[in-house]
């Protein structure tokens, strides 16, 4: 073999190195879309072998993915041809119910000899990136939002208390009233009492209470919890409890209220009756790498057989004042990833419109 040749060689193999190194994954694609390149990292974000990517279609594969990342894509490519260069583009994949986000910055490759533009695109999980700025922008808004509905709230509950008073006095001293009156009194009674319940939610959520952390046994916890909740009679309880569920360590507290916003929601979305399903479990989870390094995970969800969430609205519904609701504030569930994110837990939610829905809560093992 001429020195060239081996010299040639070399340099390939090293260039393989530099790419099986990069923890950014790395892909180069052809006018068509076909993966001429692609590295270690980027394969293993699609759970995916260099063996069963290369020379396959990357629309595929984002197609399989999600329809919006081959829009993104496409794009991204006209994005290329105007300025040869992309920068931060993000790109949100769902794989094995794992969310995971992407910043992808590409560039166009004049100098490769292709049937046309060859695209190198780079992709760096911002995930835990991306997760830390959604909890500080939350973080913020809760805290705005509690400041402003706390003295919005102090300022309205006194005239709130003298309309109150008045009603209760005309009531009792109004002797024989007609009909008419009475219906408008008991309007007015009714409706300064759910305001003062909006207050009260309202003045909640700008408390800045200490939590006291303990240890939880959840099914014991959930027992209570569904004992004195109490049901209407037209919502079907299903209990299923695992007995090896591990214990958490919360705030018992806050942790019910949670539970407790979260049951309402599905009493709402049942008005004709349905079923609310609670279960829990041990989720077992492994470190990939260090196979004896054990992390489980308590799973307590709660599924109802109601309305269900409209697909362009599920994003919104834990942010503040998204209410579909004619008497909600919006509230409810915002306060409820509060509480999870200050237990150190997380919160997810399936749902098909007019099917039903099912949030699922999970928090680390207390060992
Ligand atoms: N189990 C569910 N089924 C269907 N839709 C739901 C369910 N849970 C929540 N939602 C949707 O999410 C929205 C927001 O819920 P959230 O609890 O934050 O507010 P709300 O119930 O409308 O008012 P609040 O809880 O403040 O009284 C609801 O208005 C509803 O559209
Ligand atoms: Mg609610």
């Amino acid at each position: 073999m001429s020195k060239q040749v081996v010299s040639k060689l070399q340099t390939i193999k090293f260039i393989e190195n530099l790419l099986s190194a990069s923890v950014d994954g790395i892909v180069v694609t052809d006018a068509n879309q076909e993966i001429i390149m692609v590295n270690k990292s980027f394969c293993s974000s699609f759970g995916l072998s260099n063996d069963d990517m290369i020379e396959t279609n990357l629309l595929e594969w984002l197609k399989r993915v999600d329809g919006n990342m081959v829009r993104t894509w496409f794009q991204l490519e006209k994005d290329l041809h105007t300025n040869n260069t992309c920068h931060d583009v993000e790109f949100k994949i769902i794989l094995q119910e794992r969310e995971a986000y992407f910043s992808v910055n590409a560039s166009l490759l004049d100098q490769i000899e292709c049937d046309g533009p060859v695209i190198l695109s780079i992709w760096r999980d911002v995930t835990k990136l991306k997760q830390i700025q959604d909890d500080l922008i939350r973080k913020e808004k809760f805290a705005v939002i509690g400041r402003v509905s706390g003295s919005i709230s102090h300022d309205i509950r006194h005239p709130l208390a003298t309309i109150k008073n008045s009603s209760y006095y005309l009531n009792t001293t109004l002797k024989d009233q007609d009909e008419k009156i009475k219906k408008h009194l008991k309007l007015i009674s009714d409706k300064v009492k759910q305001a003062d319940e909006m207050i009260e939610a309202l003045m909640r959520l700008s408390e800045t209470n200490e939590t006291k952390k303990e240890r939880i046994n959840i099914n014991e916890s959930l027992e209570q919890f569904l004992v004195e909740f109490s049901l209407p009679e037209h919502i079907n309880l299903k209990v299923e409890l695992d007995s090896e569920c591990p214990d958490i360590i919360a705030d018992h507290l806050l942790l019910r209220q949670a539970f407790s916003n979260i049951t309402l929601n599905a009493v709402h979305a049942m008005p004709d009756g349905g079923t609310l399903t609670v279960e829990t479990k041990r989720v077992r989870r492994r470190n990939e790498k260090e196979s004896d390094l054990k992390e489980d995970f308590a799973e307590i969800s709660f599924t109802d057989t109601g309305s269900g969430i409209k697909k362009e609205n599920i994003d919104k519904i834990f942010e503040p004042f998204f209410t579909t609701g004619s008497k909600g504030m919006g509230l409810g569930l915002l306060i409820v990833k509060d509480i999870v994110a200050s237990n150190h837990g997380s919160i997810t939610v399936e749902s098909e419109e007019g099917k039903g829905a099912s949030f699922a809560f999970n928090f680390p093992e207390i060992l």
